[in-house]
């Protein structure tokens, strides 16, 4: 289900200066009728969300309804209890080459060196060492890390460790990639950075992204569709297409379209926040 934001202007069609981010019409991933239970808990059900190659897919919804068990159910990681995922019209059965994701919690092993945290995708694929040789640097200076290639993780800040893990994720030339509020333990103005980094990053090299973050304006920023997730079990409960080109920049942030996104995203939410304080109360 694919609905745009009621009180927000019409979408914008045209894509601006970047004609190579356009999304396709070519459907990459496909979650058709999802639904994941833990026991008697069941975290979401009903999930219907399709991302098209060279699209960005922000997810945004309470803590607890379900991003991550969602993102690791595409990431081949988890198994839906019903329904099913396809990457690129095939049934998910496990990780599967071409899906990279990014963790909440960075993910790097504290025992291997940046450059080894780089490699390791590539070399579980079984990529020659002339290729990891080759894109392991290339990626390494892309997130901004050259000169850390043999520093362990406890040596590098919060923010290098996260650009550690985007690089692994990126080195392995994924054709989707997962981002599980991949900026949220760094600190404000490197978080900043790091979202338009990731936006030029993406630009060269358009894939299907799905982007999780508690962060409204990082939503809308990063997305070209923000999926609403809530509820228990959470549902999708709104599709909002951005309708803002890319290339975005930091003038993005100051459109009046930005503005009117948010603030439907962020009703949204606050809906959410008041129901469950009034079961509370
Ligand atoms: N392996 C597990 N076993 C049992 N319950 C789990 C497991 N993983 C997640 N859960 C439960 O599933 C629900 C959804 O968890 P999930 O981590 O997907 O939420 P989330 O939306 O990513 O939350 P947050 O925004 O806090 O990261 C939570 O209630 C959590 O306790
Ligand atoms: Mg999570």
């Amino acid at each position: 289900m694919t609905r745009s934001a009621g009180r927000t202007p019409t979408a914008s069609t045209g894509r601006g200066a970047s004609p190579g981010a356009a999304p396709s019409d070519a459907a990459r991933v496909v979650v058709s009728q999802g639904r994941v239970n833990y026991g008697d808990l069941t975290v979401f059900e009903g999930i219907d969300l399709t991302v098209k190659d060279r699209e960005i897919v922000s997810i945004v919804g309470p803590s607890g309804c379900g991003k991550t068990t969602l993102l690791r159910c595409i990431d081949g990681l988890t198994r839906l209890n019903s329904g099913t995922v396809t990457v690129d019209g095939k049934p998910l059965n496990g990780p599967m080459p071409g899906v990279s994701m990014v963790f909440q919690h960075f993910g790097l092993f504290p025992w291997k060196s940046v450059y080894n945290n780089v490699a390791y995708g590539l070399k579980l694929q079984g990529a020659p060492k002339e290729q990891i040789e080759e894109t392991v640097p290339k990626y390494i200076k892309m997130v901004g890390l050259a000169g850390f290639e043999k520093s362990y993780p406890h040596q590098l800040s919060g923010g290098m460790q996260q650009r550690a893990g985007l690089a692994r994720a990126l080195a392995v030339e994924p054709q989707v990639l997962l981002m599980d509020e991949p900026f949220s333990a760094i600190d404000a103005q490197t978080r900043e950075i790091l979202q338009f980094e990731l936006l030029r990053i993406w630009e060269q090299r358009p894939i299907a992204m799905l982007f999780v973050t508690h962060s409204i304006d990082e939503a809308v920023l990063m997305g070209d569709r923000v999926v609403v997730l809530k509820g228990r079990p959470s549902r999708i409960h709104e599709v909002i297409d951005v309708g803002i080109p890319h290339p975005r920049t930091r003038d993005t942030l100051s459109t009046p379209r930005f503005h009117d996104v948010k603030g439907h995203v962020w009703d949204l939410l606050m809906q959410e926040v008041i129901a469950a304080e009034r079961q509370v109360g």
